[in-house]
Parts: structure tokens; C-alpha cells; sequence
């Protein structure tokens, strides 16, 4: 795996406390659900039982660290929605959309339903949120996630994220697209694609398919993240530079989101446009969580 990443050496920041971060396993983060309870009650409820929770420290109430050896899944707490496992980078992007009360949300690539939930929770169940996942056979989970989490905001649709239909404009998009997953190679978890792969291009080309579809979908002045759980420049700021060339597209900054880097304007023999370096970069030895990439883009009106 080590291997596998060296070529990464040249952008990632203290590159060798960042090999020493992936021989960790990832860490239990989990969300308290405001749609059903508060923090307050939870840690409470799980004190009780000796499981202590630790606020995540991204200064948001609702994202604890608890016990490494805890299987969340188990507890009663996540049967009665409560709480949801989730990675703390995963959180940040819906964080960092801040979709409004009342909108109305895409959520392009929804499955299992993490940010799906998430949003729901920052809009109170108001709004509606168009959660679209192409894979039926994960719309069992999606729908499981949904209604244990008590979302009452949210329609699912199974269109492919590149042709999703122009019909209707949206004020927040969220474009949380399939990616290599190098994120989330930690520990036990081993590569199954390399760099130079045809699986890697192909992924690449459907990305860039998908941001330019969710910008196309967008209303005047509305915003989408753009985000995936890898490092490589090809399924990030390579896509992003893309949606540059072809689009009126803005990057907004988020420059308070905790442990995070800059995007990257050079790879390889690419330059990318300069405003790439608006996105964020996250990295386990900065933020001890799943690897994770996010850019926030606006529509120009
Ligand atoms: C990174 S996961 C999304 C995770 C989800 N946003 C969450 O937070 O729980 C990407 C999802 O996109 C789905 N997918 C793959 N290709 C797609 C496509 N062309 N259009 C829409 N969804 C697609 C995958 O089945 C997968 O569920």
C-alpha cells in the first residue's frame, strides 16, 4: 500500500507520519441525530451503559469519537435512530453545503444515505431533498438509513448521476461521486485498483460527467460540493479543473473546516486553473478519518 502511494509523496504534507497514520485503524466516529434526540440525552444514555464519547473536536455538537473497540450497529441507540456511524470527513461535507431549511437539495450519488441523513438533519425535515442513488440493489440500505434516521424530507430517484433529467433547478447540490477509494485504505483494508488502471481513467471520465451535470443542474447563485473519498489528483482537482474550463463556476473557500489542506495545481504534466487550490484536501494524519477531498462550487448568477 505504502508503495502504492509513494508517487503521492510530492503533495502530501509530512508524507512519512501520513504512512504511519494508514497502519491505524479508522476511528468510531458517530453522529447524534437531531431529528430524533440531542447530544445531551445520548451521551447521557451511552455513560450509562460505559460507553464514554468524546466530542470530535470540529466544533460541531452533534459528532462524537467513542470507543474503537464499540460496534455502534449493536446498540439500541442506533435501532431507535439515534445516533449514526459515520466518518468525520463524510460529515464535514454536508456540513460545509449548509444546505438552507426549506430548499430544495440534490443529493446526486445517495447511497447508503450518510449525507442524505445529514442534510436532512441540518434542514429540520423541511424542504425536499431529491436523494438519487443508479444502483437499485443499494436502495435498501438507502431507505433503511432514511427511516430509521426519521427523515420525512427526502424522494428517492435511480437515474444515472451524468443524465440526471435538467427538469428541475436546485439550491444545494450534493455530488458525493464513486470514486477509487484510497480514503479509506487503512489498516486492514487493502488497494484494488492501481494508478495507471483503465478502471482509474474510466472513473475520471464519468466524474467529469457527473460535477458537469450536477453544475447544470444548479439555480443562480445555488452551491454543490463536489467530493470523494481519494487523494488522487485525477478523480479531484483534474475534474475540477475540468468543470473550470467548460463552466461559469466559482469556488467558495471553507477555510474553517479543522486539519485540512489546500488543493493541488500541478500533477503529472497537468497544470490545473489556480482557483483548484480553493478545495480541500484531508489527510488521516491531519484529521484521523476516512481520506477525503471536497470543493464547494457556486453558480454564477
Ligand atoms: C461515495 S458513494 C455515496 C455515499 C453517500 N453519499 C453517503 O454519504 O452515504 C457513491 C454512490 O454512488 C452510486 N453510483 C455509482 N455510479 C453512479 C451513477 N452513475 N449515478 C448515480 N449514482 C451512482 C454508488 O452505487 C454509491 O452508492
Amino acid at each position: 500500500m505504502t508503495r502504492l502511494f509513494e508517487e503521492y509523496r510530492q503533495f502530501i504534507p509530512d508524507f512519512d507520519f501520513f504512512l504511519e497514520s494508514l497502519r491505524t485503524p479508522l476511528p468510531n466516529h458517530l453522529r447524534v441525530n437531531r431529528l430524533k434526540t440531542c447530544p445531551a440525552s445520548v451521551i447521557a444514555m451511552l455513560q450509562a451503559k460505559g460507553i464514554p464519547m468524546r466530542p470530535a473536536g470540529v466544533g460541531d455538537d452533534t459528532l462524537y469519537e467513542a470507543p474503537r473497540a464499540l460496534l455502534p450497529g449493536k446498540l439500541l441507540e442506533y435501532f431507535l435512530g439515534y445516533i449514526h456511524p459515520q466518518a468525520l470527513t463524510s460529515c464535514m461535507a454536508s456540513l460545509v453545503l449548509a444546505p438552507r431549511p426549506n430548499s430544495l437539495v440534490l443529493d446526486l450519488c445517495a447511497a447508503p444515505g450518510g449525507k442524505t441523513s445529514h442534510l436532512a438533519q441540518l434542514m429540520a425535515n423541511t424542504g425536499i431533498i431529491v436523494a438519487n442513488e443508479l444502483h437499485l440493489r443499494r436502495h435498501a440500505p438507502l431507505i433503511h438509513t432514511l427511516s430509521r434516521l426519521g427523515v420525512l424530507n427526502a424522494v428517492l430517484t435511480a437515474y444515472p448521476a451524468q443524465e440526471f433529467p435538467l427538469r428541475e433547478s436546485f439550491d444545494f447540490i450534493m455530488a458525493d461521486v464513486p470514486c477509487s477509494g484510497e480514503g479509506r485504505w487503512r489498516f486492514s483494508r487493502e488497494p484494488y485498483a492501481a494508478e495507471e488502471s483503465k478502471y482509474r481513467i474510466a472513473m475520471a471520465e464519468a466524474q467529469k460527467r457527473m460535477i458537469l451535470r450536477g453544475f447544470d443542474l444548479l439555480k443562480k447563485q445555488g452551491i454543490m460540493v463536489y467530493s470523494t473519498c481519494t487523494y488522487s489528483p485525477t478523480e479531484n482537482e483534474s475534474v475540477l479543473d475540468f468543470l473550470l474550463k467548460h463552466r461559469d463556476a466559482e469556488l467558495v473557500s471553507f477555510d474553517n473546516v479543522p486539519g485540512m489542506e489546500q488543493g493541488i495545481s500541478q500533477w503529472r504534466k497537468e497544470t490545473y486553473d489556480g482557483r483548484v487550490r480553493g478545495a480541500g484536501r484531508f489527510y488521516p494524519h491531519r484529521i484521523d478519518s476516512v481520506g477525503f477531498f471536497m470543493a464547494k462550487i457556486r453558480r454564477r448568477g
